[in-house]
């Protein structure tokens, strides 16, 4: 197959097209290196039908790509851009058509897949699990026996809540267990503090992002995944300063407020005159996604298109919990689980082709306020010889800001409702309160009724939207946490719903009881970042600790005076609200909360 742009690019050969010689790019083209040019040559030279023909056959370089290579047609007109500054050491690949893909009954692929993820953890177990380390490392179960109960869950790391609770109680509350790493679980608050807020920046890294999270991120380029170092530090403080400062979230309060409008309507709405129960969780998603979507490209989308970037940002998001079949010989299951493969390729791009016109879109309005996207255009990355950031970056992070500020939130308000439904009392006093408010548009962050306060601050600390913080990452020997070694390279996590529910802290410790955060109860003044103690850790603790922990709180107190304000939510039948959970990325309401809403007078 002859190129237009170079002679003699690839050649055919039966299936299986591979790129036998590639010429450099011309030097004027922005930031290339002398490798990742040839694979930009090459990404020019493919044809938009060919590429939708051929499957990529991932290589570990791969991030090199960040997955964008399939990114269709559109994107050949600007290959560099996509690249990233992840430099690309290989370069020859290979392109399978999609027609030769595996095929096989799905029970025989699941036999395949989990002997050959079994025999792998054993592998590493046996060879790459213990790394050498000074010091004792943190009890825990044997590999295999945690390995087996952990399959027969059959979902990801994170929804190993019960299982952990048990092993802590037999092994005390730092465990470890050597898998592909050394995992090390923490369900003691003053560790947890010692380790994430004492221990400065030994806990502060992640671990390398595993496929499909890798391709969805760029190549771990949004902020929860990159590792800890300038990047991070820059795309962080960009966020932090320039979408989620006091100034910033104030000049969207009419934007708030619109949105707080638009889910009464529609609650009301729902319910009918009928008086049927009204399904509370996607009304509020939706509002907070609409919300969250202005704030990062603004732009107010159509449904059609609301529609559809809120399925791909859930689609996305259960990449994170569902069981990581690709994290195990990626070059095998990517083809045994081709689909689903496919599914998070196609996510991606259809991503890029929604997000990237949002981003550059955003320079053209000039009466709204500056929305996160702005700020990323505006971003130079000092240490990468000043470049602007990619789009592909651009992507990566609005994708996070919007999964980041949507579903924790909403999962919060879900469960902070249910606690209302079932404790009218509690209800009726918050209403009082926010009723008398002398802050009656609820936008001074700083002045809200302190009840209000309370129920959310008793919302976190019972029903932390997720029950672990994101896993962290050892970049240096020496690190150890309650007097166990840990070793570099380890994943730690941290028991957040454990720790906020802990009987030593709390009395009545998993009842709902917002007094407690009123003066003179224990809670009163705690800090919820933990600087100075952990006694809950919503948002995590110490360098990384959630940088839109103000948005998300202002956001939740906002929505819950707003409704109760206007709305009285009521049972169903006699029967209380079934608070029984489920993890689904944040830990929902195993049955979604349904209630009766009535309009106050
Ligand atoms: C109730 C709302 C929220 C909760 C409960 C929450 C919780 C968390 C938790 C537990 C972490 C992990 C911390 C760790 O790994 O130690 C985190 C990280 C993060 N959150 Fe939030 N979050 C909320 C709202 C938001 C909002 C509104 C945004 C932005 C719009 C946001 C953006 C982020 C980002 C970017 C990170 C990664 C930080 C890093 O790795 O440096 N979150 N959040």
């Amino acid at each position: 197959m002859t190129c237009r742009h170079c002679s003699e690019i690839m050649h055919a050969n039966g299936d299986i097209i591979s790129i036998s010689s590639v010429s450099p790019l011309p030097s004027s083209t922005p930031h290339h290196t002398k490798d990742c040019s040839r694979v930009a040559l090459l990404y020019r030279c493919l044809s938009a039908p060919l590429l939708h023909s051929l499957r990529y056959d991932s290589s570990p370089h791969d991030r090199a790509l960040g997955g964008n290579l399939l990114a269709g047609p559109r994107k050949l007109l600007r290959p560099v851009q996509y690249l990233g500054a992840v430099p690309c050491r290989a370069f020859s690949k290979r392109f399978v058509p999609t027609t030769m893909e595996a095929a096989g009954s799905p029970q025989l692929l699941l036999c395949v897949t989990l002997a050959l993820t079994l025999a792998a953890s054993l592998l590493f177990f046996l060879i790459g699990g213990r790394r050498r380390s000074n010091g004792r490392l943190p009890p825990g179960p044997p590999a295999l026996l945690f390995l087996a109960k952990f399959l027969a869950l059959g979902r990801s790391i994170f929804d190993l809540g019960p299982l952990l609770v048990d092993l802590h109680a037999r092994h005390g509350p730092v465990i470890s267990i050597r898998l592909f790493r050394t995992l090390v679980f923490v369900a003691d608050r003053k560790a947890a503090h010692k380790a994430l807020v004492q221990g400065g920046a030994t806990f502060a890294d992640r671990p390398p992002p595993l496929d499909p999270g890798r391709m969805l991120t760029a190549g771990g380029r949004d902020i929860s995944s990159s590792s800890y170092g300038p990047y991070w530090r820059l795309v962080r403080r960009n966020l932090a300063a320039e979408a989620l400062s006091p100034a910033r979230v104030a000049l969207f309060g009419p934007a708030r407020k619109l949105a707080c409008d638009g889910l009464v309507r529609s609650l009301l709405r729902e319910q009918g005159d009928e008086g049927t129960a009204v399904m509370v969780r996607p009304l509020l998603r939706r509002a907070m996604f609409e919300l969250l979507v202005y704030m990062c490209f603004g732009a107010r989308l159509g449904q059609p298109e609301l529609d559809e970037v809120e399925s791909l940002q859930q689609e996305a998001l259960r990449s994170v919990t569902t069981f990581p079949v690709f994290a195990f010989f990626p070059a095998v299951t990517k083809r045994l689980f081709r689909r689903r493969w496919a599914t998070y390729l196609a996510v991606r791009r259809r991503q890029d082709e929604l997000f990237v016109p949002l981003i550059h879109a955003t320079k053209l309005r000039e009466d709204d306020p500056p929305c996160y996207a702005d700020s990323l255009l505006a971003v130079r990355v000092a240490d990468e010889g000043g470049r602007a950031l990619t789009d592909a970056e651009m992507v990566s992070l609005c994708s996070e800001f919007l999964n980041g500020g949507t579903d924790t939130t909403v999962t919060l308000l879900e469960w902070i409702v249910a606690e209302l439904v079932n404790h009218p009392d509690v209800q009726s006093k918050l209403h009082d309160e926010v009723t008398k408010s002398s802050n009656p548009d609820l936008n001074d962050v700083q002045a809200m009724p302190p009840y209000l306060k309370a129920v959310v601050m008793e919302g976190l600390r019972l029903h932390p939207p997720g029950h672990f913080v994101l896993p962290h990452g050892v970049q240096s020997d020496g690190a150890e946490i309650g007097g166990y070694a840990v070793p570099r390279g380890s994943e730690v996590n941290f028991l957040v719903a454990e720790i906020g529910r802990d009987d030593a802290v709390w009395t009545a410790a998993r009842e709902f009881r917002p007094e407690r955060f009123m003066e003179g109860g224990e809670g009163h003044g705690v800090d919820v970042t933990g600087s100075r103690e952990i006694k809950m850790m919503p948002f995590g603790a110490g360098r990384r600790v959630c940088p839109g922990y103000s948005l998300g709180m202002h956001h939740a107190e906002y929505f819950v005076a707003r409704m109760v304000r206007e709305l009285e939510f009521r049972r169903v039948g006699k029967e209380m609200v079934d608070m029984a959970e489920v993890l689904d990325f944040t830990t929902v309401m195993k049955h979604p909360l349904r209630a009766r809403v009535v309009a106050r007078t």
